[in-house]
């Protein structure tokens, strides 16, 4: 069975890993990778597929940058050619970029299976590009994975119980990630902040495009730094433009965008994550400690039920409190929220049955 997986962004790197893993290691499975070029710069892609033994794509179709409509619809032209000659019995994609919409697309017109990992997440917020990625996508897909029960349920209260698509609750691949690669943990080149700092991530469209979120942040990172604990940050590339553009100043410690086993490190050597990123706030519970989510809503609404994760939106008060209370403070990953590290062996086992 020939599946094509379309990915192109840092977060599906890092979930491909795995799951292309599991892919090459069942029987009757082969994989034809295309990369579309969303995310492009070493440290956004290269540093992946080298750290975490990725295969080199098969395809290289270099789309990025542009406007929504301009980046999906390249991207859709270019996959529905590959689609055409590759002729695939499914597609594979993941998560919520204009990466997985083109890729789904592109399949479903076609009339090929598309399966998709972590379906059903959902944010009820309209104005994010990822929601209407993840809906529209999860319509046209053949196999939704779903990561947890609360996706699980947010599928049902859609009424996908009535549809003739499978609905499976696999677990989570960032956590088979997690487990995998944290043993193979490595220090960022010339880090020299002492254990304690606080590790942030910053790159949401809605925090970075809105000048009144973007500045209330900037705000409260740079008191965080000047008088709780060094607030080191790997600064997205959309970020740094922003915050280039509006003449802000960040007084933290910038480092570049690192590569995984980097960000593991810093993830086991860090005292609290405060982040506006999708993964890493699991992230962070898989690596026990506490994390304080600068958005208004989260997917991962198990985390903040299980006091593991606080939202704080973009209020300069609430991030310097919520961050001030929680710096140091421990989580305990109990409850198996996330499958245990075994969602990628599951994917590839049901994609090996279905026909
Ligand atoms: C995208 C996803 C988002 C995901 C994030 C992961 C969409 C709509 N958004 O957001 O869901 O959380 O990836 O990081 O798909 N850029 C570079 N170098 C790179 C990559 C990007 O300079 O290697 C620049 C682009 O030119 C663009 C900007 O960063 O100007 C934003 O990139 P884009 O891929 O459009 O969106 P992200 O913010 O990365
Ligand atoms: N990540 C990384 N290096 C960084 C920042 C993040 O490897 O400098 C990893 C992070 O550990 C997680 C993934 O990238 O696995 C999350 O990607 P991102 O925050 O860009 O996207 P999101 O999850 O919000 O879609």
């Amino acid at each position: 069975m020939k599946i094509v997986t379309v990915i192109g962004a840092r977060p599906q790197f890092i979930k491909a890993s795995v799951v292309s893993k599991a892919i090459q290691e069942t029987d009757g499975l082969a994989e034809v990778l295309v990369h579309t070029g969303q995310h492009f710069d070493a440290n956004m892609s290269d540093v992946f597929f080298d750290q975490l033994a990725i295969p080199r794509p098969d395809y290289q179709l270099n789309i990025s940058s542009g406007s929504h409509g301009d980046m999906t619809g390249r991207m859709l032209i270019e996959i529905e050619k590959v689609l055409l000659q590759e002729k695939p019995d499914w597609v594979l994609v993941y998560g919520d970029t204009n990466s997985t919409l083109a890729g789904a697309l592109a399949a479903a017109k076609l009339h090929i299976p598309v399966a998709h990992v972590e379906a059903g997440l959902r944010s009820f917020n309209m104005q994010m590009p990822e929601e209407i990625n993840r809906i529209l996508t999860d319509q046209i897909s053949s196999v939704l994975f779903c990561p947890t029960d609360s996706a699980v349920a947010n599928l049902e209260r859609e009424g996908f119980a009535d549809k003739l698509i499978q609905v499976l609750q696999v677990g989570d691949v960032m956590q088979d990630s997690a487990e995998l690669f944290a043993p193979r943990a490595i220090m960022p080149v010339g880090f020299s902040v002492v254990d304690g700092f606080i590790l942030t991530t910053l790159h949401r469209a809605e925090n970075t495009d809105n000048p009144q979120r973007l500045a209330a942040i900037v705000a409260a990172l740079n008191h965080l730094h000047a008088h709780l604990a060094p607030v080191v940050l790997p600064l997205h590339p959309r970020t740094r433009k922003v915050i280039a553009e509006q003449g802000l100043t960040l007084n933290v410690h910038l480092i570049e965008p690192v590569g995984y086993l980097e960000m593991l490190w810093l993830l086991q050597h860090t005292g609290l994550v405060l982040t506006d990123s999708g993964g890493v706030q699991k992230e962070a519970f898989f690596m026990g400690k506490a994390c304080v989510t600068m958005r208004d809503q989260t997917e991962w609404v198990e985390l903040v039920e299980a006091e593991a994760n606080e939202l704080v939106g973009a209020d300069t008060d609430k991030i310097i409190e919520a961050a001030t209370r929680n710096l140091g403070r421990a989580v305990k990953d109990e409850s198996g929220l996330y499958g245990g590290g075994k969602a990628a062996k599951r994917i590839a086992r049901i994609l090996q049955s279905v026909n």
